[in-house]
């Protein structure tokens, strides 16, 4: 049994809290938030220890691992704290703000001898791990070139000024970026050599990016491209059967009536996020925006359940394994331990996919193209 406590219990651990009711071999054994109301919630749900601190929760607390789901800023001093009580860390993305801090978190875990997991990683999700394969097969060529795009409301949301400063972590950069980076990442196999970016403030309510639009080249001469809009006007959930990035159908976000007038106080935006998500266990591939993948004999795009592979055999329809939501991030722990393999997606994952979104950051500031 392995024993985990979490660091951290707003919305993104949300997400989390529900997969210890099927994860064998896994336990919630303890949290931490500085909200006494979060963690009087955490005791009456789940009757567990709870702390104030993260430093608290390694003295006090039975725990083999500390999953990290607080602010982007505190994730490196979060898991300093951990390695240094011999804990291992899964630690929602992005794994820091700074390559240095990246360079210092992969280091104290090797220091402790103890492993580091990146979180949230959209490279283990079944589908973009069916991609990645059917691209490694070699079955349709070269990789030539992927697309992924995603349109959602993530700046209607109920925000805290801090997650949105660009000085501190926060962001759509450092908040949605990470993922598509992943996605292409883990499709096409190879490192960025070249980014170009081109980045934009077009909601005057709020001081901070709210779209994007990037360029990349790879090793080997394959592209991608990554493009996001966080305003809340069109859902590209309504192009993916309605199914959103945690596979829950029904979930296309509408334009609200009442745009926001700017971010909240913490009160306010944890009374409007206090409910826990719906069910990510319905069946559906997580599918986080369109990506489609174009090889030299053929192209690939997501189905509800896995692929469509378009190619001279026709148009085949590939199942893709279960969504296993976030136990995905306990497996490779588990797996990383008993192998004595890396972990994937490791620190080293999450140091290069944060390479890459400081890079377009980077590039869009100075409008040139720029070496990760
Ligand atoms: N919100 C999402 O949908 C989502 C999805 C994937 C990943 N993430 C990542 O999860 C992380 C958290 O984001 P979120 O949306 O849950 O933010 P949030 O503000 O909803 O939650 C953060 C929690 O951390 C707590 N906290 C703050 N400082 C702390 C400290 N020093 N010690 C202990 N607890 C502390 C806060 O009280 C809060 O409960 C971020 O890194 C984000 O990138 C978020």
């Amino acid at each position: 049994m392995m024993r985990i406590g979490l660091a951290g219990l707003g919305a993104a651990a949300r997400m989390v809290l529900p997969i210890f009711a099927t994860a064998d071999g896994f336990e919630l054994a303890a949290a931490a938030d500085v909200r006494p109301e979060a963690r009087d919630d955490f005791t009456a749900t789940f009757g567990r220890p709870v702390f104030a601190s993260i430093e608290d929760m390694c003295k006090g607390a039975k725990i083999d691992a500390v999953w990290i789901e607080t602010p982007n800023q505190l994730h490196c001093e979060h898991a300093l704290t951990a390695f240094a009580h011999g804990k291992h860390v899964i630690c929602a993305k992005p794994l820091g703000i700074s390559l240095d801090e990246c360079e210092r978190m992969i280091v104290a875990a090797q220091r402790a001898g103890v492993l580091l997991v990146q979180a949230h990683c959209r490279a283990i999700d079944p589908p973009v791990l069916a991609m990645r394969d059917v691209v490694a097969s070699g079955a349709l060529g070269r990789v030539i070139q992927t697309e992924t795009s995603i349109h959602n409301d993530w700046l209607q949301r109920p925000r805290l000024a801090e997650e949105l400063d660009e000085n501190i972590g926060g962001g759509v950069l450092l908040r949605q970026l990470p993922h598509q980076v992943d996605i292409v990442r883990a499709i096409v196999g190879a490192k960025v050599t070249e980014v170009y970016g081109a980045t934009g403030r077009w909601d005057s309510a709020f001081a901070t990016e709210g779209n994007y639009l990037g360029l990349m080249k790879f090793e080997g001469g394959a592209s991608a491209s990554v493009a996001f809009n966080g305003y809340g006007w069109f859902d590209t959930t309504e192009l993916t059967w309605g199914i959103d990035g945690l596979g829950r159908r029904n979930r296309v976000s509408k334009p609200a009536a009442a745009r926001r007038a700017g971010p909240m106080p913490a009160a306010e935006k944890y009374a409007a996020t206090a409910k826990p998500p719906a069910s990510a266990q319905d069946g559906y591939a997580p599918i986080f925006g369109q990506t489609i993948v174009s090889c030299e004999f053929g192209s690939i795009r997501q189905s509800p359940t896995g692929l469509i592979i378009y190619s001279a055999k026709g148009r085949r329809r590939v199942a893709a394994p279960p969504n296993i939501g976030r136990r995905a991030e306990l497996l490779a722990l588990r797996r990383a331990i008993d192998s004595g393999e890396p972990a994937y997606p490791d620190g080293e994952w999450g140091r290069e996919t944060l390479r890459v979104c400081l890079a377009l950051r980077d590039s869009a500031r100075t409008g040139k193209p720029v070496a990760p």
